[in-house]
């Protein structure tokens, strides 16, 4: 497994992660048993970057992590999870000092750890001075509770104005061949700035797999309304991807494979971090091809950037996105 450096005073991280989202049952059921199997098949593919956050299932990703590190105690594990995101109903962000102490509390209590090495703003709070904020997040550094903070699905401005204040370790905005916004600015700050690109659902939230999704697989709460995985918008998506999986098995290579090592062509500072609830589904992502740039040319004539028919979220899932073009 490559390395690379978190931030740029690290610490090293695998140049691929493990978003552990599913965990919580996101896309549907799970058991203990069947994260415990991932999280192995993980480690032993030498992933050494794992990212949850305070909701996904509402703590259960974060409690089973726990107990799988008190299981395994593996070494040079890093950390990163999130807080900022109210689920409730209504949903709301909330980023003031009083909420984001006790929720990294609670994360710290449920990873059964003293520190993370990233704590991530899930969401800004647009209407709270971001000195205030960064200020929390420093004050969490200086008391050893984090090792750095870092910023999720926001824009260049905000990464620039909160970099200055205090330096940002990542930012971790959508990123993968049908979501290419990032290239528009983002990922260059980062790479200028020193501070790492963590590109999250980066298989499109399953449609870049070996075998199309089925339909009948979009019935979780987040896919079944979204733009892109509902009505016609659903079939001409999946009948684009059909082709980029053609050229792959012309290739003999993995389709969700191939998909990872196209965003981490991306730049050094980019990593990766999918997710699934199957061992053999992580698997699938470890063989990555070396892409040059006549495949990357290639892939990118199969699907081009804006070949994705339908929004990236639906209006009722686009809250506190910072939104710069
Ligand atoms: N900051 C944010 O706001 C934010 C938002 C979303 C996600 N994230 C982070 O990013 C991580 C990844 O994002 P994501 O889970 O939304 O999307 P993703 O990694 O693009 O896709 C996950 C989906 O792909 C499927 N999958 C995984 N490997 C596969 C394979 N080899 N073949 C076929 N299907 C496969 C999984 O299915 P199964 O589960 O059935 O295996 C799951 O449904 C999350 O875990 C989370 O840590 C952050």
């Amino acid at each position: 497994m490559q390395k690379r450096s978190l931030g740029i005073r690290g610490p090293e991280i695998s140049a691929l992660g493990f978003g552990a989202m599913s965990l919580g049952g996101t896309f549907g059921p799970t058991t203990e048993a069947e994260s415990f199997d991932c999280l192995d098949a993980m480690l032993e593919a030498g992933i050494t970057f794992i990212d949850t956050a305070n909701i996904y299932g509402m703590g259960v990703s974060e409690e089973v992590i726990g107990r799988w590190l008190a299981s395994r105690r593996p070494q040079g594990m890093v950390l990163a999870t999130k807080a900022g995101i109210v689920s409730g109903p209504p949903r709301r962000i909330d980023n003031s000092p009083a909420y984001l102490r006790a929720e990294l509390e609670a994360s710290l209590r449920r990873l059964g750890v003293e520190r993370v090495d990233l704590f991530y703003l899930h969401r800004r709070e647009a209407d709270r001075p971001l000195a205030e904020v960064i200020g929390t997040l420093q004050d969490l550094e200086r008391a050893g509770k984090i090792g750095g903070y870092g910023l999720s699905e926001i824009a260049p401005e905000t990464l620039r104005e909160a970099h200055a204040l205090h330096p940002c370790r990542a930012v971790q905005n959508e990123y993968s061949l049908w979501s290419r916004q990032p290239e528009l600015g983002l990922v260059q700050e980062c790479a200028r700035l020193g501070v790492s690109f963590v590109a999250f659902s980066p298989l499109a939230r399953g449609m870049l797999g070996n075998a199309p999704l089925p339909a009948a697989a979009v019935t979780d709460w987040f896919r079944r309304d979204n733009p892109r995985f509902t009505g016609a918008n659903f079939l001409r998506n999946t009948a684009r991807i059909d082709r980029f999986r053609a050229w792959c098995a012309a290739r003999g290579w993995s389709v969700p494979a191939t998909a990872l090592a196209w965003v981490m062509a991306a730049g050094p500072h980019v990593v990766p971090i999918p997710g699934t609830r199957r061992a053999e589904r992580l698997r699938e992502w470890l063989d990555l091809p070396r892409l040059g740039p006549a495949e990357r040319a290639e892939i990118e004539t199969i699907l081009p950037a804006g070949f994705a028919a339908g929004d990236r979220y639906g209006d009722g899932q686009i809250l506190a996105i910072e939104r710069y073009c």
